[in-house]
């Protein structure tokens, strides 16, 4: 068996607060193999953000191992992890905050490759490899000059694209791309994505909130509950049989326009939302689950239900 391209293995992420220690990622495992989508979907706050972050250590981790290409690179050094960004990208939530806005659309996309890889291009070749990518992304030269101010949410969105693909990485964090844009304009951006994909055996890291778009774009999908994985399956799987409540609530909540499936339960969910803050230990989720029991209080792991399916639950222990 061929290793994936990239393992996180009890992946943690504590911030420090004035109020206590705030759990946001805990112990998250997954694998990604080239040409796959692992989309991570959850409520504001779930710690998606923190993740994809800690991954490719815009964070430093607080326990846990990110391996990619047989490598650990929670160990490497500040030189070796220049290579690793060649390799690993982020695509950020908000086009409109995440380009300097100082920077003319040319130099933004031209930054990493001067910062990555300054020793393998000559001039030339980067401008090449500038102007490529410009066309592959949709962005027609006559941008090169423009400031992010002057484009609209797509086309900035495209450069953010640009500017991650550049490097020619192998895997990159998408963190909610698509969300600050309009519906039509989003369906663009996901099918570059896709197409980028193919042709050059991109591994992503899709998150966002929007189970639509994962459903879209994913190969396999991870439900993360207040830091926590509470279900992870093939996206097949996950919307034929979910399993966790949370799960199901989330997926209840899809506005759908067929009217044989109107009448399907809605789970709403109900009670309080427990603090990430110095949590319980046990399931975050059981101050709103309608299932939850006493041992609930007790520690709950991800098991194997099915083949690619995985829940965090003890009804089906
Ligand atoms: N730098 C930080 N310092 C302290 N707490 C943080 C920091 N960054 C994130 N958090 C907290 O970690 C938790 C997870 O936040 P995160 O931004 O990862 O969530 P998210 O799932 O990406 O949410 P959204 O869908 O709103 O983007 C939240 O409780 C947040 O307040
Ligand atoms: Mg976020």
């Amino acid at each position: 068996m061929t290793n994936p391209l990239i393992e996180a293995k009890n992946l943690r992420k504590y911030f420090k607060t004035p109020g206590g220690v705030l759990h946001a990622v805990e112990d998250v495992s997954f694998q990604i193999d080239s040409c796959r989508t692992l989309g991570v979907v959850g409520e504001s706050g779930c710690g998606k953000s923190t993740l994809g972050r800690t991954v490719l250590r815009l964070h430093e981790a607080t326990a846990g191992e990110v391996w990619f290409q047989g490598e650990n690179i929670l160990k490497y050094n500040r030189k070796k992890m220049r290579d690793v960004h060649k390799n690993m990208q982020m695509i950020f939530q908000d086009p409109y905050s995440s380009l300097d806005p100082r920077m003319s659309v040319y130099n933004i996309i031209a930054e990493p490759v001067n910062e990555i890889c300054r020793k393998s291009y000559s001039k030339q070749e980067a401008e090449e490899k500038i102007r490529q990518i410009m066309e592959l992304c949709g962005l027609p030269l006559r941008y090169a000059n423009r400031y992010p101010h002057e484009l609209d949410g797509g086309r900035r969105q495209r450069v953010g694209l640009a500017r991650a693909m550049v490097v020619e990485p192998r895997f990159i964090v998408c963190d909610e791309p698509v969300s600050a844009l309009d519906v039509s304009i989003q369906a663009q951006i996901l099918n570059l994505l896709m197409d980028l994909q193919e042709q050059r055996g991109l591994a992503y890291m899709f998150i966002t909130h929007d189970l639509c778009v994962v459903r879209h774009i994913s190969d396999e999908i991870m439900v993360m509950y207040m830091g926590q994985v509470v279900e992870y399956a093939s996206k097949e799987e996950l919307f034929n049989h979910p399993l966790h409540p949370y799960t199901k609530a989330l997926l209840s909540a899809i506005p759908t326009t067929d009217l044989s499936r109107r009448s399907r339960i809605r789970y709403t969910l109900q009670g309080e939302v427990a603090s990430p803050v110095n949590p319980s230990p046990g399931c975050r989720f059981a101050p709103r689950c309608p299932y939850a029991e006493e041992r609930c209080k007790g520690s709950c792991r991800l098991r194997k239900v099915a083949p690619k399916h995985y829940v965090a639950c003890h009804q089906f222990e």
